[in-house]
């Protein structure tokens, strides 16, 4: 621990005594920290962990979750960097409206949000408890749209008879329960010039089958459960805050894979029906390097394998220069498109020829998250950045479905 934390977290720890959670903290100490005003922001988005000593249970969630990393994975911190020099030191705030967004009610502070990215260890969160349940409304009329804070002791959630206690006043919110506060963050990524409607993340998800049956974002990524709300509480109906997405279960419901083979003779043809269940695009296209990836692999004679091939599923971007890049704030152009969207099944073929010497082959396909790529100093960063160097999670695969048939040859 620097010494610089140890000193913001002992204060914090003093003031933390008391059963209030929003305390008024001495002009002098406020000079401390994050060099500036640290301890106001704070104060004014209180830290996940104090939330932690009732809400142990959404806590323990939510702290598993990508949502409790959006600041301190060391991919976002190379590719803030990536941006800065890019950008040339405008627009600091771009990157934290939606990883840090309480950067939306401290603005002139935006160089203080780098400069705890960059020690590599924050001492506030990106998206933390206070960031979401803070929200009163969504300012959808720019873009990306801005969260309307209102910053007190009153907590904005899915209850309307919430038990009352001592930390914070609870108001009923019907934006908890509604895509609306999640595409706040989702729906689009800025870039560096108006690509338009290409640059939208989902979709027309809309107008999917599961939208349309009455399924909010909630329903898949928030799924509800029955525990405690609060510590020692009632249980009743409350909402995962492990964010399922590319870590958790929900994966297994992404997609279907189907296989057709015929041998003709020499020549065999597979074609491979990818099923999207998703109701919105997959991948989702920010950061610039998201894809999924269909591979195919053919086992013959002894489970050699004879043929392998693959098909890409993402958005590839150019900057101004025409050429490609994988970061999409220097994009100014889609080069090509081949992201499966809503409920999308798309069928690829592959032609190989029919394997020798032996009674069947084994077709084995999978569908899997790609892990990061880009130019070899951005990757090199990542590493050196990552307490798992080579190991960090960024670099690995994720395996999403795989389905394999053995196909009989004939004499
Ligand atoms: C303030 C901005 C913001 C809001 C609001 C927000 N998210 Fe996110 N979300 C993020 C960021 C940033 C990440 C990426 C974190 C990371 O991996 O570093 C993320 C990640 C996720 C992931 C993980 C994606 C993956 O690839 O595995 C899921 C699922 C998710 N959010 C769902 C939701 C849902 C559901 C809501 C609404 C209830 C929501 N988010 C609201 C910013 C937000
Ligand atoms: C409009 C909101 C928004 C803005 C602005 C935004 N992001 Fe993100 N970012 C997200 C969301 C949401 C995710 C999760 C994406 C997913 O899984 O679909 C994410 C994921 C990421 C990831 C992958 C997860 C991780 O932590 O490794 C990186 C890296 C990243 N963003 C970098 C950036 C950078 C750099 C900028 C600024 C140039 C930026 N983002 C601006 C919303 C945003
Ligand atoms: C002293 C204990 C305590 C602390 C500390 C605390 N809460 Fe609560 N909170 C509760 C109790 C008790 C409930 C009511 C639960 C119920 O009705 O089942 C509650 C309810 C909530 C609700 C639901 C409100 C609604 O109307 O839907 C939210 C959201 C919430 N808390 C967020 C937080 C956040 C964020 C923090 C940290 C900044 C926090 N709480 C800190 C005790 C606490
Ligand atoms: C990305 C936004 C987001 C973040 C971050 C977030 N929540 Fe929530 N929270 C929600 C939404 C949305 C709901 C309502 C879900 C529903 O009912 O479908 C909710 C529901 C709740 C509830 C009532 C239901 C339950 O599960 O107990 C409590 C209490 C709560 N949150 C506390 C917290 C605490 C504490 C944290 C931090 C550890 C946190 N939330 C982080 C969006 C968020
Ligand atoms: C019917 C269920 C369902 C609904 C509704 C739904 N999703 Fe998803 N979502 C999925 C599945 C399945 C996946 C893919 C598997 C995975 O990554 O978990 C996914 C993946 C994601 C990812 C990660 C994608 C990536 O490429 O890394 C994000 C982010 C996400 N969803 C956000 C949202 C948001 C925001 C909404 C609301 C507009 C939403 N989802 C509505 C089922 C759903």
């Amino acid at each position: 621990m620097t010494g610089r934390r140890a000193r913001a977290l002992a204060v914090l720890g003093a003031v933390l005594g008391g059963l209030v959670i929003w305390i008024v903290v001495p002009s002098g100490l406020a000079q401390d920290a994050a060099g500036g005003k640290g301890l106001a922001l704070e104060k004014a988005f209180p830290s996940s962990s104090k939330c932690k000593r009732c809400h142990e249970r959404v806590f323990e969630e939510w702290e598993t979750s990508p949502l409790s990393k959006s600041i301190h994975s060391p991919t976002f911190r190379a590719a803030l960097d990536e941006y800065l020099t890019f950008s040339g030191g405008k627009d600091k705030a771009l990157c934290f409206k939606c990883h840090a967004p309480h950067v939306n009610e401290f603005a002139e502070q935006a160089v203080v949000f780098v400069t705890q990215v960059r020690s590599g260890d924050p001492i506030f969160d990106g998206v933390g408890c206070a960031q979401c349940h803070l929200i009163k409304q969504i300012d959808r009329s720019s873009q990306p749209p801005v969260p309307k804070y209102e910053l007190g002791k009153t907590l904005f959630g899915p209850y309307r008879d919430s038990v009352q206690n001592l930390a914070h006043q609870s108001m009923e919110s019907e934006l908890f329960r509604k895509s609306g506060l999640c595409l706040n963050c989702h729906l689009s990524v800025p870039s560096a010039a108006s690509l338009g409607k290409s640059n939208d993340l989902l979709g027309s998800w809309e107008t999917s089958h599961a939208v349309k049956s009455g399924k909010e974002c909630q329903t898949c990524h928030m799924p509800e459960q029955v525990g405690e709300s609060a510590n020692g509480e009632n249980k009743r109906k409350v909402a995962n805050h492990s964010f399922p997405g590319r870590i958790g279960k929900l994966r297994q419901e992404a997609a279907k894979l189907d296989i057709d083979t015929e041998v003709k003779g020499e020549q065999t043809t597979v074609k491979v029906s990818v099923h999207s269940l998703v109701p919105h695009n997959l991948p989702t296209t920010h950061p610039g390097w998201a894809r999924v990836v269909l591979e195919l692999a053919i086992k013959g004679k002894n489970l050699k394998t004879v043929f392998t091939d693959q098909r890409v599923y993402g958005r590839n971007y150019a900057d101004a220069k025409g050429q490609n890049t994988v970061f999409d704030f220097m994009a100014t152009k889609v080069v090509d498109d081949t992201v499966l969207k809503p409920e999308e099944t798309r069928v690829e073929t592959f032609t190989f020829p029919t394997p020798k010497d032996t009674r069947s082959f084994d077709v084995e396909t999978s569908l899997s998250y790609a892990p990061v790529t880009g130019p070899q100093p951005f990757l090199q960063r990542i590493e050196a950045e990552s307490s798992q160097g080579a190991q960090d999670p960024a670099f690995q695969a994720i395996s999403i479905v795989k389905r394999s048939v053995n196909i009989p040859l004939g004499k």
